[in-house]
Formats: structure tokens, C-alpha cells, sequence
């Protein structure tokens, strides 16, 4: 059977997606004993970095893992400094973002957060809307199965009205109900930390994607350690389910 799916090392047409779950911010504070703000801090440095390689790297597509919605579990410390440096983020990086043709998206429930937060994910999605050279999603109170129930009550909403019908209901329509309806599905998910699970990431738009789980603490991780990372992804046979010849 031939597989009719784009390369075997996997970069579709669209350009290659990779997602990153970016974890260890915490740790790698605590070993030096610092708080863990301070490694929060250090790993934004690690995003401005990591997105201003993507181009080099041969990434199109950079979703970033940046709030979950069990995040709140935290403390309103923590959970507030998080906040803050996403809001940060944002206003120190647009012109930046502009200069390197980096559209912005924010991906996530967003009836959470803080109203002068949402208008500024608002400006920046629009600031940004004109780029194409790289496209940055950052997921933010972001959860799998939120996102999944949200969509769901979406469809539920449009059936009631009229606008679909059931029988229409397909695997292809509740991705255009995701948040994700525009970007394509992820090649590869990276979580760093050592840690080996999905923690509510992409639940549905990773069902094919390539995993890599690497020990590097997210405030180490540099364009150079994605390097490596790809390298080694472009060395996986993606079989998409089929076999291949
Ligand atoms: C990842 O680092 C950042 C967020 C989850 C916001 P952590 O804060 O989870 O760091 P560790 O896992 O405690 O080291
Ligand atoms: C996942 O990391 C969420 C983000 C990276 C934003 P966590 O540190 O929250 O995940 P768990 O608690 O180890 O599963
Ligand atoms: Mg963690």
C-alpha cells in the first residue's frame, strides 16, 4: 500500500509543526536555589530564542505549551508572576515579532483570564496577523479536554440551530471547532524535563504526531538541542497507520 501522506521524515507541504510542552521552568529554580519565577523568567528568554531560530531549524509551525488549565492548582504567587510574563511577553516582543514575519496566536479557554489580558492577546493576534514566516501558538489556560468540550458545545449550539446536522459530524468538523481549526496538526511534540506524559497537551491533534521526550530542563533548551531533536525525528518512518513499501 502507498501512503499517501507527505515524506517520510514527515515535513507536510504546510511546513513542518512542531509543539512543545516546556516543562522544568520550577526545577531548574529549586537546583539553584532560587524561586521558581526566576526560572520562569529564564525560559521566556528560551521561547524569543527558540522562535527566532524556527526559520533556520525549517519550522513553520511552533505551538508552545505556556499555561494548562490545572495550572491554577498553583500558587496565586506563581499563577500571578505566570500571568504577568505572558503579558510581558507580548508587549516587549510585537515589534520583534513583526521584524521576523512571526504571526501570534493564542490558543486556550480564555473566559478565565483577566480582561485586560484578553484585549492584549486581542491586539497582538491582529498586530501580527499580516505575518506568515513563522506561526506562533501559544497555549494559554489551554487543556485537551476543554478544548474538546468546548467544541463540542460549539457543535451541539450549530446543530440546535440548524446550521449543521448531526449525520455531518465528522473527525474533519470538530478540528474546524477546535482552536486549532487553522494550523495543521502537530509532526512532532516535544516535552522537555524528563517527564514522559501528555499533560492534557493537543489531545486530539497529536493522534499521529511523533513524540520525543528529551531530560533537558526548558530554561537549558536552546535552538540547538531542537536541532538535535529534529535530527533525530527526521530518522523516524512515519507509517500514518499504512506500511511502507
Ligand atoms: C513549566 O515548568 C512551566 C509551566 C508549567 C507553567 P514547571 O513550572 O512545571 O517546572 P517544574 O516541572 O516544576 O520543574
Ligand atoms: C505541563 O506542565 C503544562 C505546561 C508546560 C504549561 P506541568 O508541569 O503543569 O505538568 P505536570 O503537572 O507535570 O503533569
Ligand atoms: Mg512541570
Amino acid at each position: 500500500m502507498r501512503i499517501d501522506h507527505p515524506g517520510l521524515c514527515g515535513v507536510p507541504a504546510s511546513g513542518l509543526h512542531v509543539a512543545v510542552i516546556m516543562d522544568g521552568n520550577g526545577r531548574w529554580a529549586s537546583n539553584r536555589g532560587w524561586p521558581r519565577l526566576v526560572g520562569h523568567r529564564k525560559g521566556a528568554e528560551r521561547v524569543r530564542e527558540l522562535v527566532a531560530a524556527c526559520p533556520d531549524l525549517g519550522i513553520r509551525y511552533l505551538t508552545l505549551y505556556a499555561f494548562s488549565t490545572e495550572n491554577w492548582k498553583r500558587s496565586t504567587e506563581e499563577v500571578m508572576g505566570l500571568m504577568s510574563l505572558f503579558a510581558r511577553y507580548i508587549k516587549r516582543e510585537a515589534a520583534r515579532m513583526n521584524h521576523e514575519g512571526v504571526r501570534m496566536r493564542v490558543i486556550g479557554d480564555r473566559t478565565r483570564l483577566d480582561a485586560k489580558l484578553i484585549g492584549l492577546i486581542d491586539w497582538i493576534e491582529r498586530e501580527t496577523a499580516g505575518n506568515d514566516r513563522v506561526h506562533l501558538t501559544v497555549a494559554m489556560n489551554y487543556g485537551g479536554r476543554n478544548e474538546i468540550a468546548r467544541a463540542t458545545g460549539a457543535i451541539a449550539r450549530d446543530v440546535a440551530a440548524g446550521k449543521i446536522r448531526a449525520e455531518e459530524i465528522s473527525d474533519a468538523l470538530v478540528s474546524r471547532y477546535l482552536d486549532t481549526a487553522v494550523l495543521p496538526d502537530p509532526d512532532l511534540v516535544v516535552r522537555t524535563s524528563g517527564e514522559t506524559r501528555v499533560s492534557n497537551f493537543l489531545l486530539w491533534q497529536a493522534a499521529y504526531a511523533e513524540y520525543v521526550f528529551t531530560p533537558v530542563l526548558w530554561p537549558d533548551f536552546t535552538p540547538q538541542t531542537m536541532q538535535t531533536i529534529l535530527d533525530a525525528f527526521a530518522a523516524r518512518e512515519r507509517r500514518f497507520g499504512g506500511v511502507v513499501a
